[in-house]
């Protein structure tokens, strides 16, 4: 008799689950604290725009209703933000889906996928669901992509290169000309995906606009995320930008009402609101100074960031410090995932929550032995 297992596409063996934390109240029953903080997703630690949740408080009455299948308002209002073309604009439950449908579109079974290692672990999850090989390629020694091996490891069976600027975790970015250089020499067949769910927190001045690429007709695909600055990760909303042969491909694999209302009534507020995006941005300038003097001061390595997140060398077992952190009520994300196990990965908070992260650490690190 044949088990289930034996009906399952032997692809998803080949897939590790993703391993959620637990939900906050539930540390905190589990530990018997109370005022734990959360420093592992890179969430914006203000959270939502008021103009956003004033938004949403008026749709709800209309909940009842499906969503508008094309984001109508939306992809006026956000083309008229951007500068770009409505047909430029495809919408995802999350920019996670994003990646998901582009897999599902371009990927047969065979296909290679070029990412960063470490990079964001839904490049490779996106292949492997379509049978597709994806291929790592390490980063350099100071953090930032290898271009060249990258382009060195393209071959006939290569068709999407993940690029995700800044990279998470480490923050670094690809400059301008590095990624203008790089796309020159990409051959036409493969199509790179510029992640820039965090380019918002950008303060490099090489960084590129991207934009400009979609206007040349290179075969790119920009995908960004109402997730981070904006606040508005528990709604799910993210999008792409790249030119209307390849949104009207992505489309084809949508489900017709996959962005919910109460995000595009959020997303489309949240545009209008530059107060809230600046002191989004100014929290996270300010905290990133604050964490690195503090990370001076206790001899820690760290990766100058581009993002809202700090990749930091605590010299001991990442988990075990973790484990510590955790106990004092601080979340952070643990570099083992990423092929770091010294390494921890920290969102930048609140002034409040970033010293109380620093005093936890402190203790943390007298605690656990390196
Ligand atoms: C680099 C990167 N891309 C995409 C995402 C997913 O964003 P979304 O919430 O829009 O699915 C994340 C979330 O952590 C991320 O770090």
């Amino acid at each position: 008799m044949s088990s289930i297992k034996d009906l399952g596409r032997k692809v998803i063996f080949s897939i590790s689950p993703y391993v959620p934390g637990k939900p906050i109240e539930e540390v905190e029953r589990q530990l018997g604290i109370t005022g734990v903080i959360k420093l592992a997703s890179n969430e914006n630690p203000l959270g939502p725009s008021p103009m956003a949740v004033d938004a949403m408080r008026q749709a709800l009455g209309r909940v009842s209703n499906y969503p508008d299948s094309n984001c109508y308002y939306l992809k006026k209002e956000l083309a008229l933000h951007l500068g770009c073309r409505e047909d430029n604009l495809a919408f995802g439950n999350g920019s996670d889906e994003l990646l998901k449908q582009i897999a599902e579109t371009f990927l047969n079974p065979g296909d290679e996928i070029l990412f960063a290692q470490p990079s964001f672990s839904e490049y490779e999850f996106v292949a492997r669901v379509m049978d597709a090989k994806p291929i790592a390629v390490p980063l350099k020694s100071d953090f930032t992509y290898d271009l060249d091996a990258m382009l060195q490891k393209i071959n006939s069976r290569t068709k999407l290169i993940f690029i995700c600027n800044p990279n998470n975790p480490t923050g670094t970015i690809i400059t301008a000309s590095e990624l203008f250089d790089f796309l020159n020499k990409v051959p036409e067949g493969v199509i790179v995906i510029l992640d820039e769910a965090y380019h918002e927190y950008v303060t490099d001045p090489r960084y590129p606009n991207s934009l400009e690429l979609i206007e040349e007709g290179k075969n790119v695909i920009i995908l960004r995320t109402f997730s981070k600055i904006y606040g508005l990760a528990g709604l799910r909303i993210g999008y792409g930008i790249a030119s209307p042969e390849i949104i009207s491909m992505i489309q084809r694999v949508r489900e017709p009402f996959n962005v919910n209302l109460m995000a595009q009534e959020a997303a489309r507020a949240s545009l209008y609101d530059k107060d809230h995006l600046m002191e989004s941005k100014n929290l996270v300038i300010m905290g990133r100074e604050y964490l690195y003097r503090a990370f001076d001061k206790l001899g820690l390595r760290y990766i100058p960031t581009q993002a809202n997140f700090i990749f930091v060398d605590v010299n001991r077992d990442s988990v075990t410090l973790f484990n510590s952190l955790l106990r004092q009520g601080v979340i952070v994300r643990t570099g083992d995932i990423f092929g770091y196990p010294s390494y921890i990965r920290v969102t930048i908070g609140t002034p409040e929550q970033n010293e109380r992260f620093i005093n936890c650490l402190e203790r943390a690190l007298n605690e656990v032995c390196s």
